[in-house]
C-alpha cells in the first residue's frame, strides 16, 4: 500500500522505517529542512538501535521516501498517519495539539477522496471525535495508538503487544487490517474499539505503568523509615503474578518525553470531564520526591553542603539504550546540586551531546573514570549495563570521599562497602549498616 507518515520525530521515523519493513511504499512527512536531509542520507537523528538500519535498507531502496510537501503526501496515500508530538502546553498540565490539529488540517483539505488519516499520537479523550467532526466532509478518520518503548521502538512496532484499531467503519477496519497484515497473521492480538476507547487505552496504560513505578518508591520511602529493603519486597511481591515483577524497579523514578507529561495531561483532562483522577498527581509527586531524595542524600554525604564539592554524576540518559534526555531524572539532579554550588561532573555513553547542549553549565567528562576523578559524592542515575561493571577498588583510587548513593538499585551495595565506600541505595539499608538511617 501508500502510506503516509506525518512528523517524523521518534515515534514517526519508527513507524515509516517499520512500515517500509513490512512492504509498503511509505512518504515521510516534515516541515524541518535539516531533519529531512539527515533522513534522506540514511541518518537517524537520536539513538535508537536497529532503526538506522532498516532507514538506510528503505530509503536506498526507494521504499522509504521524504518530502516536506503536504500535497505531495495527500496526492500519494491512501492511508496517513499522523505521529507528530503532543507535548506539555507551557504553564498548564494540558497536552498542547496544536502539531495534530494542523496535521489533519492540511492534510484533509488535500487528501484525495476516500483517504483515510490515522492518528497515532497521544492526546486526550475526546480528540478524535472532535477531529471527525471538523473533518467530516473531507477525510475518514480512525485512532491507532502507539505503545513503543524507546529503545526497542523497532521491535515494539514489528512485534507488538496488540494492535488497538478505533475505528468508525469496516472500511477503516479493512484498511487497517491491511496495512498491518503481516503482524496480524504472526498472532499480534487486534482489539477493535470506538474512538473514546481507543485514545483511552494508551493514556491508561501509560498511568498504569507510571502508576506501577510510583508504587514502588512509595514503598522505597516506607523502607528508607523503617530499614526494609525495596529491592527484596519488589521480588518477592513480584513473584505473584497477579503483580509481576515488572516495572518494580524502585529508584530516581520515571522520566522522558511520555510517562511524566501524559499523565498530568490525564489528569487534567479528567478535571475537565468531572472525573477526579487525583491519584496520578500523587504518582507524580511521589516520583518527584525521589529526585528531592537523592539531592538530600548528595548533601547529607557531604556534611550537609554540597557548596563547593564536586559531584560525580553517572548518566544523563533518562533510561538506557537511549540518547533522550527529556525530563531525565539525572540531569535534573544535577542541575540542582550545581545551583546548590556543587561542581557537578556528568558522563553518559550516549546522552552527552543533548545533555551539553540543554545543560551547558555541567562539566562533562569523556568516561566514567574522568567523571569521578577527585568527586566527594558519586550518583548512579541511569542503569547502564556498564555502570553495574564499574570496578568499586579502581574507582575508590580516583575519587576524593569513596562515597555512592545508587538512584537505580541496582549496584552490588556489599562490594562497594569493601572496597570501602560509604554506600546508599534509596530504599535500601547500608550494606553492613543498621539499616535505619540509610
Ligand atoms: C513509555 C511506555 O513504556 C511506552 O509503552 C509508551 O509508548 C511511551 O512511554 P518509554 O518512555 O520509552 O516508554 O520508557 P519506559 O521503558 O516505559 O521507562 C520510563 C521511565 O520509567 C524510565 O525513566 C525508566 O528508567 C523508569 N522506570 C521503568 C523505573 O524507574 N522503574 C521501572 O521499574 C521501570
Amino acid at each position: 500500500m501508500r502510506l503516509t507518515v506525518i512528523g517524523t520525530g521518534y515515534l514517526g521515523v519508527t513507524h515509516a522505517a517499520c512500515m517500509a519493513e513490512l512492504g509498503h511504499e511509505v512518504l515521510g512527512v516534515d516541515v524541518d529542512p535539516d531533519k529531512l536531509a539527515a533522513l534522506r542520507s540514511g541518518e537517524v537523528p537520536f539513538h535508537e538501535p536497529g532503526l538506522p538500519e532498516l532507514l538506510a535498507r528503505h530509503t536506498a531502496s526507494g521504499r522509504l521516501r521524504f518530502t516536506d510537501s503536504y500535497a505531495e503526501a495527500a496526492a500519494f496515500g491512501e492511508v496517513h498517519f499522523v505521529c507528530v508530538g503532543t507535548p506539555q502546553r507551557q504553564g498548564s498540565d494540558a497536552a498542547d495539539l496544536r502539531q495534530v490539529d494542523a496535521a489533519f488540517a492540511l492534510l484533509a483539505r488535500r487528501a484525495s477522496p476516500g483517504a483515510l488519516v490515522v492518528g497515532k499520537s497521544t492526546v486526550p479523550v475526546g480528540t478524535a471525535e472532535r477531529l471527525a467532526q471538523t473533518h467530516a466532509d473531507s477525510v475518514e478518520i480512525a485512532w491507532n495508538p502507539e505503545f513503543l518503548r524507546e529503545g526497542f521502538a523497532v521491535r515494539d512496532t514489528l512485534r507488538p503487544d496488540r494492535l488497538v484499531l478505533g475505528v468508525r467503519s469496516a472500511r477503516a477496519e479493512d484498511l487497517l487490517r491491511t496495512v498491518y497484515e503481516p503482524l496480524i497473521a504472526a498472532g499480534t492480538p487486534v482489539v477493535t474499539a470506538d474512538f473514546p476507547t481507543a485514545e483511552l487505552v494508551k493514556t491508561a496504560a501509560n498511568a498504569f505503568l507510571a502508576t506501577k513505578i510510583s508504587f514502588i518508591n512509595a514503598m522505597a520511602e516506607v523502607c528508607e523509615a523503617t530499614g526494609a529493603d525495596v529491592s527484596v519486597l519488589a521480588e518477592a511481591i513480584g513473584h505473584d503474578d497477579r503483580i509481576g515483577r515488572k516495572f518494580l524497579r524502585a529508584g530516581a523514578g520515571f522520566g522522558g518525553g511520555c510517562l511524566p507529561k501524559d499523565i498530568r495531561a490525564f489528569a487534567h483532562r479528567a478535571d475537565e470531564l468531572g472525573v477526579s483522577l487525583g491519584f496520578l498527581r500523587e504518582v507524580d509527586a511521589i516520583n518527584m520526591r525521589r529526585r528531592d531524595r537523592i539531592v538530600e542524600l548528595a548533601r547529607e554525604l557531604c556534611a550537609g553542603t554540597v557548596l563547593g564539592r564536586r559531584v560525580a554524576v553517572l548518566g544523563a540518559a533518562f533510561k538506557p539504550d537511549s540518547d533522550d534526555i527529556r525530563d531525565s531524572p539525572a540531569l535534573n539532579v544535577a542541575a540542582r546540586l550545581r545551583l546548590d554550588g556543587a561542581e557537578v561532573t556528568v558522563y553518559d555513553p550516549q546522552a552527552m551531546d543533548n545533555a551539553r547542549k540543554a545543560y551547558p553549565l555541567l562539566g562533562y567528562a569523556l568516561s566514567a573514570q574522568e567523571a569521578v576523578r577527585g568527586a566527594d559524592v558519586v550518583l548512579h542515575l541511569t542503569e547502564w549495563p556498564q555502570f553495574r561493571e564499574l570496578d568499586p577498588d579502581q574507582l575508590r583510587s580516583l575519587v576524593r570521599q569513596p562515597r555512592m548513593v545508587d538512584g537505580r538499585g541496582v549496584l552490588d551495595g556489599a562490594a562497594w562497602a569493601a572496597a570501602g565506600w560509604d554506600f546508599r541505595a534509596l530504599g535500601r539499608p547500608r550494606p553492613g549498616g543498621e539499616g535505619r538511617d540509610q
